[in-house]
């Protein structure tokens, strides 16, 4: 069994995710998040929001998944959010053509391939429909948008569709979100939400999912001032598989710290330099094993159509490399994009200390001159001399000014453009910020800290299983189980549950089977002590309360035992004071 089928087994059998709708056949790419997956991506979320929001001091918003056209229109992808699809001609099956010719050639990268190159190497090499392996030579090669389309209300009129990235719900309303942040930048908005991709083939569960979490932080720099604190990250250690890396024969990947990889320019911007820092540490924390783990350049063809830089970090599963967040410089590309479709104003006024006098240059065109010829054309020559004049008012230095209006020159006599040069004061200026945007796929980092966190031993002569959850990641931190359901183990281990409880700790009580096979299942669920009251427990219990009656203090109970996990070491504690002793354990 590979390891990730391996996972997907112990995913279905313990409740952390399986298929879903499958009483009626199911649907590929969705997933159900069973007790034990819902509560550690609940965990994983409120690390990644204890991180990337609170310590960072951002704000979190949570907009609609589904959004109306334009929205679409302005940011690229209704016309770009494309994959390359093949249709078998035989069986109907479709498949994603650039994975094809990765699963059947060594090209790691196919994606950023034209299609017809990929057509081609389907037909050189021979590759078949993986559903009824007849050869898909003679097959076209299309753009597929990955998109899910509704409509919004009845009727057709007003298509809206399901957001494929949370990042939109917040570039839509950021002229409202920098009202909030008192138009100060930099300011950073958050989001963990659903998105949703009409995958042409979802494959390895949670991997290529059709609706999947992502944790997305737009964070809002004015690119001539804002820096980051590098310092806090300076020493980080980061295992970087850099663009120029990837294209020499033996590159391999490179340690440097943050600091040595922006000053020997391996990471272009500081930003995506400081976030990789900050989410090196994240993953360790949150269990990913370092070994398994590469932030990867992007190559310049495999960017997205908003990115001018980008670096992914990779986790390794099953000999394969798992993309799990992006970390891209957005630039101004999407609020640029809104501001044009919208009208409406996607910048923030900066305010001057001091007010400032500038020289402005101007025109007041009056083109009725040209006559009748220039049709409509005069206003665009009029418009196109005002851009003019404020770009490069050297240009009407001469007799004449020339302009570029729809293809055609047209040059006109500077005296008739009115061309004036005045003292103007300014209080602030409009600064269109850039962005820089950390974005993580949840369901790939629950893959990841699963496959890296399983491992196997061998206790009492039989093989164990368990998860090496980092206790803060643990669906459940402490089960509690009586070593038999009788003569009052039953009633104090329940008594013992419910104040572990009450003390924050999240807990299962289980009193079926053997102990063994207990301290089993929980081991298969990550869960890092297990308590047990026994004999000696309602012994220490009933002399601990007569000593403390004949003392006069407050009857206290006896001990426990208590199991780690990964040791499966136990120890003898006392149950007065155990949720905070099982704290202590848990944060080390
Ligand atoms: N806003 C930027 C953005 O969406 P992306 O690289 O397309 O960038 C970000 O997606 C992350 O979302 C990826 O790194 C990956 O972890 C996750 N992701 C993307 N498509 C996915 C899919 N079909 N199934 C599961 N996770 C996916």
């Amino acid at each position: 069994m590979s390891e990730g089928e391996r996972l997907t087994e112990l995913a279905k059998r313990r409740g952390f995710y399986f298929p879903s709708s499958s009483a009626y056949g199911g649907a590929a790419g969705f997933w159900t998040y069973g007790p034990q997956g819902a509560a550690l991506k609940s965990n994983i979320e409120d690390t990644w929001r204890d991180r990337y929001v609170v310590k960072e001091g951002h704000q979190e918003i949570s907009a609609p998944d589904v959004m109306p056209e334009p929205v679409f229109e302005a940011s690229g992808h209704l016309d770009g959010f494309d994959d390359m699809i093949v249709e078998c001609g035989e069986c109907g099956a479709t498949h994603r053509a650039d994975h094809l010719v990765e699963d059947n050639t060594d090209i790691e990268e196919a994606e950023s391939l034209p299609n017809e190159e990929v057509m081609d190497l389907i037909a050189d090499h021979g590759i078949e429909c993986p559903s009824c392996h007849t050869s898909l030579a003679d097959q076209p090669v299309d753009n597929f948008n990955l998109m899910f389309e509704t409509n919004i209300g009845p009727g057709s009129s007003s298509p809206g569709y399901l957001r494929p990235e949370t990042a939109q719900g917040i570039f839509v309303e950021f002229p409202q979100l920098s009202e909030y942040a008192r138009n100060q930048l930099p300011f950073g908005v958050a989001q963990i939400g659903k998105a949703y991709r009409n995958e042409i083939s979802p494959r390895k569960s949670l991997v290529r999912v059709r609706e999947f979490t992502q944790a997305e932080l737009e964070h809002f720099i004015d690119p001539e001032e804002d820096e980051p604190p590098l310092d806090e990250v300076a020493d980080v250690t980061l295992p970087l598989y850099s663009a120029a890396e990837q294209q020499t024969e033996d590159g391999g990947q490179r340690e440097l710290t943050v600091r040595e990889a922006v000053d020997e320019d391996i990471i272009e911007s500081v930003w995506v330099a400081y976030y990789l820092g900050v989410s090196k540490e994240w993953y360790e924390r949150i269990g990913v094993d370092m070994d398994r783990f590469r932030y990867r350049q992007h190559l310049a063809g495999e960017r997205a159509h908003y990115a001018s830089d980008c670096w992914d970090a990779e986790s390794e599963v099953d000999g394969d490399w798992i993309e799990i967040t992006g970390f891209a410089y957005r630039g101004d590309y999407d609020l640029s994009k809104h501001a044009d479709h919208s009208g409406e104003d996607y910048t923030v006024f900066k305010q001057y200390d001091e007010p400032i006098t500038v020289e402005r240059a101007t025109v007041d065109p009056d083109m009725s001159y040209l006559g009748p010829e220039f049709g409509g054309d005069a206003g665009a020559v009029a418009d196109a001399l005002e851009a003019l004049a404020e770009r490069n008012p050297d240009a009407f230095d001469d007799d004449e000014v020339t302009v570029e209006v729809g293809g055609e020159s047209h040059t006109v006599p500077v005296a008739e453009t009115n061309f004036s040069v005045d003292e103007v004061t300014e209080n602030g200026e409009h600064v269109r910020p850039h962005v820089v945007e950390p974005s993580f796929g949840v369901g790939r980092i629950i893959y990841t800290v699963l496959a890296h966190s399983y491992e196997t031993d061998e206790v009492d002569g039989e093989e164990r299983t368990y998860l090496e959850l980092p206790p803060e990641q643990a669906p459940t931190t402490v089960g509690v189980f009586p070593l038999m359901d009788k003569d009052g183990m039953g009633e104090l281990a329940t008594d013992i549950a419910d104040d572990l409880r009450a003390a924050g700790l999240s807990v299962t009580y289980d009193d079926s089977g053997a102990i063994g096979r207990r301290y089993r299942r929980q081991d298969e669920v990550g869960t890092p002590y297990c308590v047990t009251v026994d004999y000696e427990s309602l012994e220490d219990s009933e002399a601990q309360r007569a000593s403390d009656s004949a003392s006069g203090d407050e009857p206290r109970a006896g001990t426990v035992t208590v199991r780690e996990r990964d040791t499966t070491e136990q120890k003898r504690l006392p149950i007065d004071g155990l949720a905070e002793t099982l704290e202590q354990l848990s944060t080390g």
